[in-house]
């Protein structure tokens, strides 16, 4: 295997796994689990979204969020934002760099944003256009990128397309996202064995979901094509509320556990990750898909039963 010595991960729990949580999060529990992710390392975290409270109550207090949240100099403090005005909201409100969203497929996008997406594309112009009066980096997410829950497959034309759109309106950060789960490795190879070449200069983002038990296999086939960016959630909490059947995203510690155990560096304590994810299924008040949490980690040891260890001498 040919695989990255460091990758850099992305926490996105906070928005793509609190926005589908059917009871509100309080302000302070949502800072909190900012403040205990961002302690464990993480190098990014996408806080929250800067988008009508009606189409997400969960996150109708954006800003109050980023305000009381701790800065650690280390962490980006990102946010998810569908058009300018949730550009202005989230450069008010003092994020380091800015997430946006458009999918591939034209149902999905207008589920998510009531928009077409050649309407979207030219509102994200508008809004790399804000972000760069700001001096604020913006990543561009693609859902849908590897199938659509409406529309199934997604021609790979297609999503080009919207690349090479993001890419001539300024986009050098782009993220394609499996929203439901959809991708397997072999797709993924034959995607970015399309796209990278064609798109030199971008730093390409993976946003994975484990809807159906592919993720990590499928962050391991990108990795092998020299992608080090990974979006993951805490606990594996997160599912697209305007997407049927999303469920979470590939879960972070387990992603870190994974990683780590193949000698690859995140920055991340896996501890303190744990620690966190304990603290999250506390809030949430429902049992999580990670399977470390439950399992521990690969060198946890049992006691030895009596009657072996008395075989054994010891
Ligand atoms: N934040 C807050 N309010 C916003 C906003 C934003 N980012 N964008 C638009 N609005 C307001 C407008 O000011 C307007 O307010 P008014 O009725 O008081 O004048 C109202 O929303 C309608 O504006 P319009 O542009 O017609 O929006 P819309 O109703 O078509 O909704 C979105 C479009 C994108 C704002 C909405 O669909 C949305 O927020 N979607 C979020 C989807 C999401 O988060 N999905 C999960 C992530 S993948
Ligand atoms: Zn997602």
């Amino acid at each position: 295997m040919r695989l990255p010595a460091r990758v850099t991960i992305c926490e996105v729990g906070t928005r793509d796994g609190f926005q589908i949580e059917p009871d509100f999060i309080p302000t302070e529990q949502k800072v909190e689990v900012v403040d205990r992710l961002s302690a464990a390392g993480l190098p990014r975290i996408e806080v929250t979204s800067f988008v009508h409270p009606r189409a997400v109550p969960q996150l109708a207090d954006a800003e109050a969020v980023m305000k009381r949240i701790e800065r650690r100099p280390c962490t980006v403090y990102a946010a998810l934002v569908p058009n300018e005005k949730g550009a202005a909201r989230a450069i008010a409100a003092g994020v380091n760099a800015i997430h946006t969203v458009v999918s591939a497929s034209e149902s999905h996008n207008l589920a998510n944003v009531n928009m077409t997406v050649d309407e979207s594309l030219a509102k994200l112009g508008a809004v790399l256009d804000v972000a760069a009066r700001a001096s604020i980096p913006v990543g561009c997410g693609i859902s849908t990128s590897f199938g659509c829950p409406f529309e199934g497959d997604v021609p790979l034309s297609r999503l080009e397309s919207v690349v090479r759109r993001l890419v001539d309106r300024g986009a050098r950060a782009l993220a394609l996202a499996d929203t439901t789960g959809m991708a397997n490795p072999r797709q993924v190879e034959r995607v970015l064995d399309h796209l990278m070449p064609r798109f030199p200069g971008v730093e390409w983002t993976l946003h994975t979901h484990d809807t159906r038990a592919m993720a990590i296999p499928n962050i391991i086939a990108a990795m092998e094509h020299g992608v080090t960016h990974f979006d993951a959630s805490i606990g594996g909490l997160g599912g697209c509320p305007f997407a049927p059947g999303a469920s979470g995203n590939v879960c972070t510690e387990d992603l870190v556990h994974c990683l780590h155990a193949m000698g690859i560096e995140t920055g991340i304590d896996l501890d303190r990750l744990l620690e966190a994810s304990r603290r999250v299924q506390e809030i949430v008040g429902h049992e999580l898909p990670g399977q470390i949490v439950k399992a521990g980690p690969f060198t946890r040891k049992y006691p030895l039963p009596e009657a072996v260890a008395a075989r054994l001498g010891r």
